[in-house]
């Protein structure tokens, strides 16, 4: 792709996984505070919300890959007008974090799941059992998802917070805070 990039400004690709991986990991999060409020008896409304669990997860992993392998591929942004690039270098960085413990924490889930005996599917299709059921491999998936499956949100704390700040000294806009092609 050899689009021409304006300053603070990310290519179509990039803009359009940014804005996938937003609106599927916005489902999942509201499926994934939905599962300790359902009741467990019946168990069919959880069960339904761990498959919703499963695909979204998954999807959301399968399309952080992608943006991780075009952000060393595709074209590189330019920092906006006013920020200076040590800034939005660390802008980056926090983003690049965000990714990547999306990226573990949906194989963290999967080896969870295996080892908890659960049925993984990915859009209703059952997948072949990869990990034999094992309770340390369940007790190390379920500390590390869990724990993984909250930094994230420290992180999102520190985007905002960082984006903020780098508005309040640099004008360097808020929409870039959102998805979209502002970088
Ligand atoms: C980026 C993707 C994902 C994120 C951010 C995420 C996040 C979370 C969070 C925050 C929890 C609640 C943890 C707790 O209550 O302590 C959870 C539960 C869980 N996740 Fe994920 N998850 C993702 C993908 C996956 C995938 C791909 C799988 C498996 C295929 C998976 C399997 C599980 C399981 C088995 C639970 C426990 C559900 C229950 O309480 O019944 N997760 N996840």
């Amino acid at each position: 792709m050899n689009e021409r990039l304006a300053a603070g400004r990310q290519d179509s690709f990039a803009t359009l996984l940014g804005a996938l991986i937003f609106a599927i990991f916005t489902y999942l999060f509201y499926d994934t505070v939905s599962i300790p409020e359902t009741p467990l008896e019946p168990p069919d409304a959880r069960l339904i919300l761990r498959a919703f669990h499963y695909t979204l997860g998954l999807s959301v992993w399968a399309l952080v890959a992608i943006r991780l392998s075009w952000w060393w591929r595709g074209p590189r942004p330019v920092p906006p007008p006013g920020l200076p690039p040590a800034a939005f270098a660390f802008s980056r960085a926090i983003l690049l974090a965000l990714l990547m413990t999306f990226f573990v924490t949906a194989i963290i889930g999967v080896v969870y799941a295996f080892a908890d005996g659960q049925p993984v599917s990915f859009y209703g299709f059952r997948l072949p059992t990869l990990i034999p059921e094992s309770y340390p491999l369940r007790a190390f998936g379920g500390y590390f998802h869990s724990a993984f499956g909250f930094y994230y949100l420290g992180l999102v704390a520190l985007w905002l917070l960082v984006g903020i700040y780098q508005h309040v000294r640099y004008r360097a806009g808020l929409l870039r805070l959102l998805p979209g092609s502002r970088v």
